[in-house]
């Protein structure tokens, strides 16, 4: 059995993503469900194409929604280094489904979690969340439907639900389910309560998009949220956008050669794919023409396939050019970095316009000021 790890803090080895669903007893993501889905608007490519694999309560999110009662949605980003286009995919999805459904979102960003695990200095955490919330607001979500909060910021609405959610999980469960020790800090061993609390900002179903090694969290908030009188939270887990130097792990910000920052220029990107992208091809290229290439390892045509392309018939005959060996590695490479520097291009200039629709996302937009008013108890 292959070995690896996944956790909200390490994801490690050849990840076996169907074995994860039974470890973690999540729901695989069904045609059926995909279908319905479907009949609100065209797939996102990273439902089509099974980059979001799992879920809990899913149907019963489209149920409510269905039956009138709604759902709202919930997602975060822990500012511990530059942000990169792994980053990205939870919150690309996730504004694909506020755009869907009109919902009301949260977004939480966790200064203090990424304190408390990294050995970084408050001040340089505190700046990295000033410089994530502006990527955030620059992805486009309803700015008057969505807040996004800083944990140390927002800290006094929810103190109260947080010690409600806190004294419901006990060292044995915390212990069991993120792996702490009697060595861990006893900021992290508090943390997860904050982590729970926006599945309890609304009485509807929150939805939370994310890739899976968030779950242990949702694990306990399902375990407790009854006894709080909340519902269950449900969730959309998606696999991991593989490092560059792929197959295996995830791209990680603590990794450099693992990653594509928002901040990275034209230059710096193609020599990063021209050096260290994984390639599925043949080790010389009249052996690549021979036996043709592998796109299930090669980490060009993976990010392709997951959001870099949508376009299912080039993608189609990307796949098949490369299979077949007409197309070369250093060919399918240039089509990433050109898709690549077109998508940071447009995010760049994005973020650069982005601090008014932040300033509503925060502080003055609907959403937010209900929730400036609001003390959770
Ligand atoms: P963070 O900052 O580690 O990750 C932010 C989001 O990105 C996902 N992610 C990835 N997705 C695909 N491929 C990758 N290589 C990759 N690396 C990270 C994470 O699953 C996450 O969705 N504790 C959280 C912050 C948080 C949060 C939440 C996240 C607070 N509340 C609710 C999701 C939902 C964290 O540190 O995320």
């Amino acid at each position: 059995m292959a070995d690896f790890t996944v956790t909200p803090w390490e994801v490690s080895g050849t990840v076996d993503y169907q074995r994860l669903i039974t470890q973690f007893g999540t729901q695989p993501m069904t045609p059926v469900l995909l279908q319905t889905l479907g009949n609100y608007a065209p797939l996102h490519p990273m439902f089509r194409r099974g980059f979001f694999f799992s879920h809990r309560d899913f149907d019963l999110v489209l149920k409510d929604y269905a039956a009138g009662r709604g759902f709202f949605l919930y997602t975060g980003r822990g500012p511990s280094g530059a942000m990169h286009i792994g980053h990205l995919t939870p919150l690309l999805i996730t504004k694909w489904l506020q755009d869907t459904f009109h919902t009301n979102l949260y977004i939480e960003v966790t200064d203090d979690e990424k304190f408390l695990v990294k050995g970084k200095s408050w001040n340089e955490i505190s700046s990295q969340a000033e410089d994530d919330m502006l990527d955030i607001a620059a992805l486009g979500f309803d700015p008057e439907r969505t807040f996004i909060f800083r944990d140390s910021e927002y800290i006094k609405n929810v103190y109260p639900l947080m010690l409600k959610i806190a004294k419901k999980v006990n060292h044995t469960t915390t212990k069991a389910v993120f792996g702490f020790t009697d060595q861990s800090n006893i900021g992290i061993t508090f943390y997860p309560a904050y982590q729970i609390v926006p599945t309890f900002f609304e009485k509807k179903r929150c939805l939370i998009p994310a890739a899976i090694d968030q779950d242990n969290y949702w694990r306990i908030q399902r375990d407790i949220a009854e006894d709080l009188g909340g519902l269950k939270a449900a969730a959309v887990h998606s696999k991991f956008l593989p490092p560059l130097t792929g197959p295996a792990g995830k791209m990680s910000s603590s990794q450099a050669e693992t990653a594509v920052y928002l901040t990275d220029d034209a230059t710096t990107v193609r020599k990063k794919v021209s050096k260290y992208a994984f390639s599925g091809g043949g080790a010389t290229v009249e052996e690549h023409r021979k036996k043709g290439g592998n796109p299930d390892v090669d980490v060009a045509y993976q990010w392709l396939s997951i959001f870099l392309e949508p376009d299912d018939v080039r993608l189609n005959h990307i796949h098949d050019e490369y299979r077949a060996g007409r197309m070369l590695t250093g060919e399918i490479k240039q089509l990433l970095i050109d898709k690549l520097n077109a998508f940071l291009a447009a995010h760049q200039q994005a973020k650069t316009r982005a601090r008014p629709a932040l300033k509503k996302m925060r502080y003055t937009g609907t959403l937010a000021k209900k929730m400036w008013e609001t003390t959770f108890v």
